[in-house]
């Protein structure tokens, strides 16, 4: 039987690839933030999954106005990094899943969520900004990667109780695959901030760490907050946080095993470009 053992939540910001890219992590703008995943970067060496579910959101890159679908799960062999603007970003082809991944897109459609079924992708900083934080700058990434892309960019977009009801369906969904695998599930984005308007630059610190306290420890009353609260106190991009509700749904203790989690790390840091930085590890007992 394949396991959920572990949750990993991080901000992406296209300003961090650039940094690594660049070789620019050491510098002092950048220094304190990238040391906060030092000792991720080396849990996810000595807890290397068999498979990454990978919660992310695409940027008008892979999808556009043509086509939006709420959720999407990546059901391709492989899926090349895109160019967002720079020519694309330097890092390993994601190696995906697909025989796991079209397992859980039946069995999460069974459970009556819908899925896109995405045999072809490009994917762009919302998923492999995150795994050059936890991963470095490996020649290739340490196993195959499920996307699974959430569209929090054009309105409407799905709720955060409805993505923690679907963290719980994924979990089951994994749980009902043969092979024994030891699968993480990662929700990324958030944490505040605005890139537009009157409000651009919008970080919220007592908000954000009020958020992350409750997703920990009260998770279910954490999914209820209301859409326009992300809006209102994260700013307009501050929403990409309903992903990390599906990654803290498909926990072991939400699956009715309470106690069962442990926090291995949780870091916070503004700024990075216009986004405050977020990241949790979450792992079971
Ligand atoms: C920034 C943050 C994002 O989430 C994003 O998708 C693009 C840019 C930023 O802070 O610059
Ligand atoms: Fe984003």
């Amino acid at each position: 039987m394949a396991r959920i053992t572990a949750s990993v939540y991080t901000s992406h910001v296209p300003a961090i690839g650039a940094a690594i890219d660049l070789g620019k992590t050491t510098e002092p703008y950048w220094q304190p933030m990238f040391q906060g995943y030092d000792y991720s970067k080396q849990w996810m060496k000595d807890n290397k999954p068999d498979v990454i579910f990978l919660v992310y959101n695409d940027h008008a890159t892979a999808f556009s106005l043509d086509m939006i679908p709420t959720f999407a799960i990546g059901t391709a062999a492989e899926f090349i990094p895109a160019d967002e603007g720079f020519g694309p970003r330097p890092v390993p082809k994601v190696i995906g899943h697909p025989d796991l991944a079209s397992h859980i897109a039946h069995s999460v459609i069974q459970q009556d969520f819908d899925l896109t079924i995405v045999n072809k992708m490009e994917v762009d900083h919302g998923l492999t900004v995150p795994l050059s934080l936890m991963c470095g700058q490996p020649d290739a990434w340490p196993c195959p990667v499920i996307p699974f892309a959430v569209n929090v960019v054009q309105y409407p977009v799905p709720s955060g109780q409805r993505c923690f009801n679907l963290g719980q369906a994924i979990r089951k969904a994994v749980e009902s695959y043969d092979e024994d695998l030891n699968v993480h599930i990662w929700g990324t984005g958030g944490m505040s901030h605005q890139l537009q308007g009157a409000r651009a630059g919008l970080i919220n610190r007592a908000w954000d760490n009020a958020w992350l306290d409750q997703l920990i420890a009260d998770p279910a009353t954490c999914a209820k907050t209301p859409h326009i609260d992300y809006v209102r106190e994260a700013g307009s991009e501050g929403v990409e946080l309903v992903m990390w509700l599906i990654a803290r749904g498909a926990m072991q203790d939400i699956a009715g095993d309470p106690g069962s989690i442990r926090v291995k790390n949780r870091f916070y840091h503004v700024p990075a470009s216009n986004t405050a930085v977020g990241h949790l590890i979450l792992q079971d007992v």
